[in-house]
């Protein structure tokens, strides 16, 4: 992931219709569908699980795009390998979700997909620094993980520069309060892929926000 990308999370999506809205954010250029996996212990809400990915993985593959899936869940590399086989081409794992960052990274890799991970708000970038050679991917939270449509957390733009400092050839996502107003600070900091989902699924028309946040970010 070399240029700037918008990847709308389909956590603000209409679930009743949820393959026509990730085709309608696909027509309009998105390559990178976000996944929220909540598990009700991690944070508070449950969400969705490999079931969804594999529903959608035949429609995102075809199109070109991959898909990203956020484990915001207790003990990820438990859950890895099913993730993986449901169709996922990036996982990521939180820092604060495991004792064993390195070997859930590892077990990522083994199963041939892309590896991430994601740090709180409250957590210092250097949660990530021992587990570098093991990153695809960083993903810094901008807001604190379990809803969509929170606020910007403003300290997230430094926080960002300091993560594309720690790890300078790993691919920066950032996610939490990305919009218009956001979206471009957030790729001058150093972020590559940035999430959206409120800014574009919380739209009348989704395809004409992500076509606003892309030209937003520079992507
Ligand atoms: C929050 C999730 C986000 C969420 C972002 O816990 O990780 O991906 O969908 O939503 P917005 O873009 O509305 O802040
Ligand atoms: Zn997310």
């Amino acid at each position: 992931l070399r240029a700037t990308r918008i990847a709308p999370s389909i956590l603000s999506a209409d679930f009743a219709r949820l393959g026509a809205q990730v085709d309608e954010v696909i027509a309009a250029g998105a390559r990178v569908i976000h996944v929220d996996v909540m598990d009700g212990h991690f944070v508070p809400p449950i969400t969705m699980g490999p079931i969804v990915v594999s529903a959608l993985a035949d429609r995102v593959h075809a199109a070109g795009a991959i898909l990203d899936v956020h484990l915001m869940i207790e003990r990820p590399e438990r859950q890895v390998a099913e993730f993986a086989k449901a169709g996922a081409d990036s996982i990521t794992v939180h820092a604060e979700a495991t004792p064993h960052l390195n070997y859930a990274l590892a077990a990522i890799r083994d199963a041939g997909v892309s590896a991430a991970a994601a740090v709180n708000p409250g957590t210092p970038v250097g949660a990530l620094a021992e587990v570098g050679a093991l990153l695809d991917m960083a993903l810094c939270m901008s807001v604190n993980p379990g809803w969509g449509g929170q606020p910007f957390i403003a300290a997230s733009l430094d926080k960002l520069a300091r993560l594309r400092g720690l790890l300078p050839s790993t691919a920066i996502e950032v996610d939490g309060g990305v919009d218009a107003k956001t979206a471009g600070p957030c790729a001058e900091h150093g972020a590559g892929v940035l999430v959206a989902g409120s800014a574009i699924f919380g739209a009348k028309d989704p395809a004409a926000a992500y076509a606003a946040l892309a030209q937003a970010a520079g992507a």
